[in-house]
C-alpha cells in the first residue's frame, strides 16, 4: 500500500510538464505513471502543477540569539506556507555557527522543530580554518559562509590572506557575502542620518564589484568553488557572466522586483538591505542575467528584523527583509508576466542547488528520489498582507502587492505539511544529505 498518491497533477518531469500520478512510500517516490494501486491518502492535483520541492538556499532564522525576530520553528513555518521544502540557513546567529559545538547545537535545535528540510552553513572566521577541513563528514552542512564585508552580526573575513586560507582549508563550496570591507569603512561617512537613500551610496557598486573580483581571483587561482550571494550590480553581472564554471551566483527576488528610489520612498528603512536595492539600470541587468541564465540560483536572503528595529532612524536601522514565504509568489507572478519561464525557475531553486551544493536525492521528480514537492496554482491570485506573514517579524516588503501564481501545497518527505495556506501536523523536517 502506498503512503500517498498525487493524482493527475501536471508534473515537472524530465524538463517537461506532463500529467502523471506520483506514488510515494516511506518518504520516497516509488511510482510515476497511471497508478492503479491504492492508498488511504490521495492528493487530487488536477489543474495544479507539481514541481520538485523548491529549496531556498539563503535564509537567516536567527536561532540562537535573536529568537524574538525568528526561530527555526517559525522560519520553517513561513517556508512551508511559501511552498519551500528545504532551506540553507545562515551562520550569523548569536553565537555564530562557526565551531562544531554551535553547529551541533543548531542541528539539535532543528530536530522536531523545523517543518521543512534543512542544512546549515558553517561560518568562516579569520581564526577557525582548522574547523573547516572535515565539514564533508558533518551532517546537514551545505557549505561555508564567508562575509567579506560586515553585515548583520560579527562574522567577517576581509583580509585577502585570510580569505585564501578559508578556501584552502575546506573542500566545501564557499558562499560569499561580497562587499569590500575597506571600501565600506571609507564610505561609511556617506550614510546620512535619517536618509536611507544614501544606503546605496555608502555600499556602492564599486564596493560590490571590488570584492567580487577579489573572490573570483582567489577561487580561480586555488581552483575552488565560490558562490556569490545576492548579486546586485550590472558590473558584477557582466564580470561574472565571463567567469562561469567554478564561480556561481545568486540573485534575490527583491532585487528583481523593487527599484530605487521608489522602494525607499515607499518603504523607507524597510527596503534597507545589504547589498542594497539599486536603481533601474542595475535592475534591468539582473533581468538580463536571468534571461540568459547567467545566474545559477535565486535565494530569498530571508532576513527578518522586528518592526521596532526597522523603524529606527537610518543608519541605526538594521539591514534585511523577510522573503522565504514570498519567494515563490513573487517569482511565479514574474513568470505570469512573461519575464522568465517556469523551467528556468525550477533550475534556479531545484536543480541547480542540487548540482552546485551536491544535495543528495532531491531537485527532480524521479523514482528513488525524496518525495518533496511544491504544488502551485499558476492562476490563483493572492494579496500579500503583513498580518498573513508567518515569520515572527510579521511584515513583508511586498505588503499590499497582488500576485498571480502561488503555492497551494507543500509536501515534504512524503507528507502534506501545507495545504491551501494551512500548516498540517507536526514538524518533521530532516537534515539534507550531501555528496
Ligand atoms: O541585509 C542583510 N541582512 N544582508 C545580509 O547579508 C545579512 C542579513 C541579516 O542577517 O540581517
Amino acid at each position: 500500500m502506498l503512503d500517498l498518491i498525487i493524482k493527475n497533477g501536471t508534473c515537472y518531469i524530465d524538463s517537461n510538464l506532463q500529467i502523471q500520478d506520483i506514488g510515494i512510500k516511506d518518504g520516497q517516490i516509488v511510482e510515476i505513471g497511471k497508478i492503479e494501486s491504492e492508498s488511504k491518502n490521495i492528493f487530487n492535483a488536477k489543474t495544479l502543477i507539481v514541481l520538485p520541492g523548491c529549496i531556498d538556499t539563503q535564509v537567516h532564522f536567527r536561532e540562537p540569539g535573536s529568537t524574538e525576530a525568528e526561530d527555526l520553528n517559525s522560519g520553517s513555518r513561513a517556508a512551508i506556507i511559501g511552498g519551500i521544502t528545504g532551506v540553507f540557513e545562515m551562520p550569523n546567529t548569536n553565537p555564530p555557527t562557526s565551531n562544531k559545538k554551535e553547529f551541533q547545537n543548531k542541528l539539535s535545535l532543528a530536530k522536531k522543530r523545523m517543518f521543512c528540510n534543512y542544512a546549515f552553513y558553517f561560518g568562516a572566521t579569520p581564526k577557525n580554518q582548522s574547523e573547516l577541513s572535515d565539514l564533508n563528514s558533518l551532517e546537514g552542512c551545505c557549505g561555508v559562509k564567508l562575509f567579506a564585508g560586515s553585515s548583520t552580526g560579527d562574522l567577517l573575513v576581509h583580509k585577502e590572506e585570510d580569505i585564501e586560507k578559508v578556501f584552502l582549508n575546506t573542500s566545501k563550496i564557499v558562499s560569499v557575502h561580497s562587499e569590500d570591507e575597506d571600501i565600506l569603512n571609507q564610505r561609511k561617512k556617506l550614510a546620512e542620518k535619517g536618509n536611507v537613500l544614501t544606503h546605496q551610496l555608502w555600499r556602492n557598486e564599486e564596493c560590490a564589484l571590488s570584492s567580487t573580483r577579489k573572490i573570483v581571483k582567489i577561487a580561480k587561482r586555488l581552483k575552488k568553488k565560490a558562490h556569490i550571494l545576492h548579486v546586485t550590480t550590472k558590473e558584477e553581472v557582466d564580470f561574472l557572466s565571463q567567469n562561469k564554471g567554478l564561480i556561481t551566483f545568486e540573485i534575490t527576488p527583491q532585487h528583481l522586483t523593487l527599484i530605487s528610489p521608489d522602494c525607499y520612498q515607499n518603504l523607507g528603512t524597510y527596503a534597507q538591505m545589504n547589498p542594497p536595492i539599486r536603481g533601474k539600470p542595475h535592475y534591468d541587468r539582473l533581468w538580463y542575467a536571468i534571461r540568459n541564465n547567467y545566474n545559477d540560483t535565486i535565494g530569498s536572503d530571508h532576513a527578518p528584523h522586528l518592526k521596532e528595529n526597522k523603524e529606527k532612524e537610518y543608519p541605526n536601522s538594521p539591514s534585511g527583509m523577510p522573503g522565504v514565504q514570498t519567494l515563490l509568489p513573487v517569482m511565479l507572478n514574474h513568470i505570469n508576466e512573461g519575464r522568465l519561464k517556469l523551467d528556468q525557475l525550477v533550475k534556479f531553486i531545484c536543480e541547480n542547488p542540487v548540482k552546485i551544493f551536491g544535495i543528495k536525492n532531491k531537485g527532480f521528480i524521479k523514482k528513488g528520489y525524496d518525495a518533496d514537492f511544491t504544488v502551485i496554482d499558476m492562476n490563483k491570485e493572492i494579496e500579500i498582507k503583513n498580518e498573513n506573514i508567518e515569520s515572527k517579524c510579521k511584515w513583508s516588503p511586498f505588503n499590499g502587492y497582488k500576485f498571480k501564481g502561488t503555492p497551494v501545497a507543500t509536501i515534504i518527505n512524503g507528507e502534506i505539511k501545507m495545504k491551501d495556506g494551512k500548516i498540517l501536523g507536526d514538524p518533521s523536517g530532516k537534515p539534507m544529505k550531501f555528496n
